[in-house]
Order: C-alpha cells, then sequence, then structure tokens
C-alpha cells in the first residue's frame, strides 16, 4: 500500500525520475575524484575489497531504510524524523538526527564546490589544449600552480556556487530530471572510451592488480573506517539527501529494486573510473598516493596524448561537473527543504541563504590548498599530524557524522520504527526478502559500524 501522505516540495514524474535523480546524487566526485586517491593512499585491493563489503551489507540495506523512512514522512528529514518518531510513540528528539544531515550536507557541500571547482577550470584548460603532449611534471606543476593560486580557486567555487544555487531555487523537478538523463550514460560512454586507452597504453594489468589483489598488510584501522566512510559518501548516505528525494517517490514504487541498481551503478562508476586511473599512473611512473589531485595529475596525461584528446577530455571534464552539479544539490536540498517547512521562507529564499553560507565556509578549503597549507588545526594529535582544514572537514563528514547518521538510521528503522511500518513502506511482503533487510538493518549493519568506530579509536 504505502503512505498516503504527499509532500509540499512536489513529487517525481515517476520512479525513474527518482531513479535519475538518486543517481544523479550517487554518482558524483565521490565515485570519480575521491574513490581512486583514497584507494591509491591506502594501498590498492584490500581496501577496495572493504569498500565493497561496505556496499553491500551496509549501504544498501541503509539505503532502503532511508528512502523508506522519506517515503514514509514526506518532509524534510529533520521534520520526518519527528514524526516518525511521534508515530512509533517516541519522543520527538530523533529529529536532531535529521539535524545532524543538514549540518553534515552543508560541511560536505562547502569543500565539494571548492573540488567541483576544479573540475570546472579543467574543462578550459582541457579545451585550449593546455595539457596535449605534456609530460607527467608538466602536467604536475600546472596542477599545483592551479591550486598554489587563492584567486583563481576562488573564481571557480563561486562559479559551481551559483549554479547549485540556481537549480536548487528552481526546485528539485525543474530541470534535474532531464539534465541527468542524458548526463549518466554520458559519462558512461566515456569511461568506456577511456578504460579503452587504459587497456592500450597503460599498464593496465597491473593498474588491476592494484585495485583488486587484496593485500591485507596494506590496509590500516584506519583505512578501514575511510573504506566504510566512503561507502556512506558515494551513495549520498546517513544525512538524509536520499531520505529527501525518497520524500518525493510516488507511493507504488520498489524501493528494494530501486535501492540496488543505484547502488550498483554507483559503484559501477566507481570501479571504472580506478581501472582507468591506476594503468596510467603505473604507466607514467607516477604515485598512487598523492592525494586529492590523483585525478587532475593523470587523466590530463591520458588526453594529452590520445587521439581526439582535447574532445574527449573537455567532455570528461563537463560530464564530471555535471556529476558533481547533481550530487551538490542533493547535498543542500535537506537544508532547503527544512527552512521551507519551518520558517516558511521560499525556496529561493531559502537556496540563496544556504548557498551563501556554504560559499563562506568554503574559503577554508580554498585557503586549505595555499596559505593555510601547513596550518594543521589538530596537530597535536598524532592521528591528525599535517591534516589541513580541507583534510578534517573531510574525516569529519566522512568518516564520523556520515556513519553515524548512518547507524541511527538503521537503529532507528529497525528497532523504533513499527515492524508493520516499514513492511508496509518497503511492500516487500513478509518472507525472506523483509527478513533479511530487518535482519540486516537490526543487527550486521549496527555492530559492523560500531566495530569499524571502536577499533579507529583502537578501543577493541
Ligand atoms: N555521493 C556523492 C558523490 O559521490 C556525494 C554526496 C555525499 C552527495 C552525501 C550527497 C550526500 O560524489
Amino acid at each position: 500500500m504505502g503512505s498516503k501522505r504527499v509532500s509540499i516540495h512536489g513529487q517525481w514524474s515517476s520512479r525513474w525520475a527518482f531513479i535519475l535523480a538518486a543517481t544523479g546524487s550517487a554518482v558524483g566526485l565521490g565515485n570519480i575524484w575521491k574513490f581512486p586517491y583514497i584507494t591509491g593512499e591506502n594501498g590498492g585491493g584490500a581496501f577496495v575489497l572493504v569498500y565493497l563489503i561496505c556496499i553491500a551489507l551496509i549501504g544498501i540495506p541503509i539505503m532502503m531504510a532511508e528512502v523508506m523512512l522519506g517515503r514514509r514522512g514526506r518532509q524534510s528529514p529533520v521534520n520526518t524524523m519527528e514524526m516518525l518518531a511521534v508515530e512509533a510513540g517516541h519522543r520527538p528528539y530523533w529529529k536532531w538526527l535529521g539535524w545532524l544531515g543538514v549540518i553534515a550536507g552543508f560541511l560536505i557541500l562547502s569543500y565539494y564546490s571548492v573540488i567541483a571547482g576544479w573540475a570546472l577550470a579543467y574543462v578550459f584548460r582541457t579545451a585550449f589544449g593546455v595539457f596535449t603532449l605534456a609530460t607527467p611534471d608538466g602536467v604536475s606543476s600546472i596542477f599545483s600552480d592551479f591550486i598554489g593560486a587563492p584567486e583563481g580557486l576562488l573564481f571557480w567555487h563561486t562559479l559551481f556556487m551559483l549554479m547549485t544555487m540556481i537549480v536548487v531555487a528552481r526546485g528539485v523537478r525543474g530541470g534535474l530530471e532531464k539534465v541527468v538523463k542524458f548526463l549518466m550514460p554520458g559519462l558512461f560512454i566515456m569511461l568506456v572510451v577511456l578504460v579503452g586507452y587504459a587497456m592500450n597504453s597503460g599498464e593496465f594489468s597491473r593498474g588491476l592488480d592494484f585495485l583488486f589483489y587484496p593485500d591485507f598488510s596494506k590496509i590500516t584501522r584506519d583505512g578501514v573506517l575511510i573504506a566504510m566512510g566512503h561507502a556512506f559518501f558515494t551513495l549520498s548516505l546517513g544525512m538524509g539527501a536520499i531520505m529527501v528525494y525518497g520524500s518525493y517517490l510516488p507511493s507504488h514504487a520498489s524501493i528494494a529494486r530501486t535501492s540496488v541498481m543505484i547502488a550498483l551503478a554507483d559503484t559501477l562508476v566507481a570501479l571504472m573510473a580506478g581501472m582507468v586511473i591506476f594503468p596510467v599512473v603505473f604507466a607514467n611512473n607516477l604515485e598512487p598516493g598523492v592525494g586529492p589531485g590523483l585525478i587532475f595529475q593523470t587523466l590530463p596525461l591520458a588526453f594529452g596524448h590520445m587521439p581526439g584528446g582535447v574532445f574527449f577530455g573537455t567532455l570528461f571534464f563537463i560530464l564530471l561537473t555535471f556529476a558533481a552539479w547533481s550530487s551538490s544539490i542533493s547535498l543542500i536540498e535537506p537544508a532547503v527543504a527544512c527552512l521551507v517547512e519551518n520558517r516558511g521562507v521560499s525556496r529561493i529564499h531559502a537556496a540563496v541563504t544556504m548557498g551563501i553560507l556554504c560559499w563562506l565556509f568554503g574559503l577554508l578549503t580554498v585557503f586549505s590548498f595555499n596559505i593555510w597549507a601547513d596550518f594543521a588545526p589538530l596537530g597535536m594529535f598524532e592521528h591528525f599530524e599535517g591534516k589541513t582544514l580541507f583534510d578534517l572537514l573531510d574525516y569529519l563528514t566522512s568518516n564520523i557524522m556520515l556513519p553515524l547518521g548512518g547507524l541511527l538510521i538503521a537503529i532507528f528503522a529497525a528497532w523504533i520504527m513499527k515492524c508493520e511500518a516499514s513492511r508496509d513502506e518497503l511492500e516487500l511482503g513478509e518472507g525472506f526478502a523483509y527478513m533479511s533487510w530487518r535482519f540486516l538493518v537490526r543487527y550486521i549493519t549496527p555492530i559492523a559500524v560500531m566495530i569499524v568506530f571502536l577499533r579507529a579509536i583502537e578501543v577493541i
């Protein structure tokens, strides 16, 4: 049956529109920029394996829970959590879970926009042929000059944040559905082209080895936490983005099938990105662990040497910018939906206010790569030695806030919410499928998240 409430912010035109939007949210910089560089920093195969296990055992069940809660509540995450808690006969304090998500989304967008700005800048560099026949050193120094100058980063960050504000102000359905419809297949085709290049010109088998051969001596406790955090980050979980999109989902759509499809598409894109980057890294004797600049130091090399590289490269960075755009919209949507509901302001007003605040906060990240590059606010703790403001923001959001949000979502969906309510909303019947979902979110997910947390702080 599903719930009969309707959202005041509108509804997707169909199940497909939701799939596209949620995939648009999931697939973004996380897949193409972050996955390769954290894989490089954490030694490859074993890290990838942990990440894949987290997607399957934690990510997919939590995604189902989030969509379910959103669709049942049909409001912003803050109000949805409050209402569902009261409905289940509990105190309204669960709304703080919604707030945790709003804050996480805000913090993530502040740095996400800066990195998306890099992608935007690289559209033009590639189009002007800057990388044609460039050497590895040349490409690296172009990148370090670029991030070394705050003015440029500020300009692209501003432009990207404006783009985000415009779409968010227009509302969930205005345009987003159409953009994503072309974007996803386009990005996929580009990745196929690039994998083709990596097969012929890179150290393909070494790249695959690095990515898929698990060497457990290379993964640390923190590495496991990062892999789990990334499973949340890449699927946009734990902060209400998927919940708020779920609240616009028509009542009859199957939540389970939809969630699995989104997770598969997202994982495929990330693995393909890895299959492009690492062969190029090894063919050019680069270092896999260089950090956030990895794709900006490897992909331009590939584009600089392949036939039609200016065309393919420009197109690739355009698609990457679009992918980041459709994710950034979902990062701010919980906050905007909440402002509209609780303060009675217009969408435009809410989008502009949040956008400006987020832009300001983004300055911390802009400066982390240049004038504050040596500023490590928590450097006195061994664990955070040398970590810039950007590193800390990323650590706090991906590795702490999102898994914590996900843990609470799992606890709410499986322990607080009445069994009949979740069964009714998930429409999986009473058989094996529903029982296994419930078992996963009730026991496996919370226990796994807790163990990873406790091991990271070396309690166990
Ligand atoms: N999933 C997005 C990406 O991989 C980032 C994101 C995280 C979006 C959390 C929304 C919420 O790029």
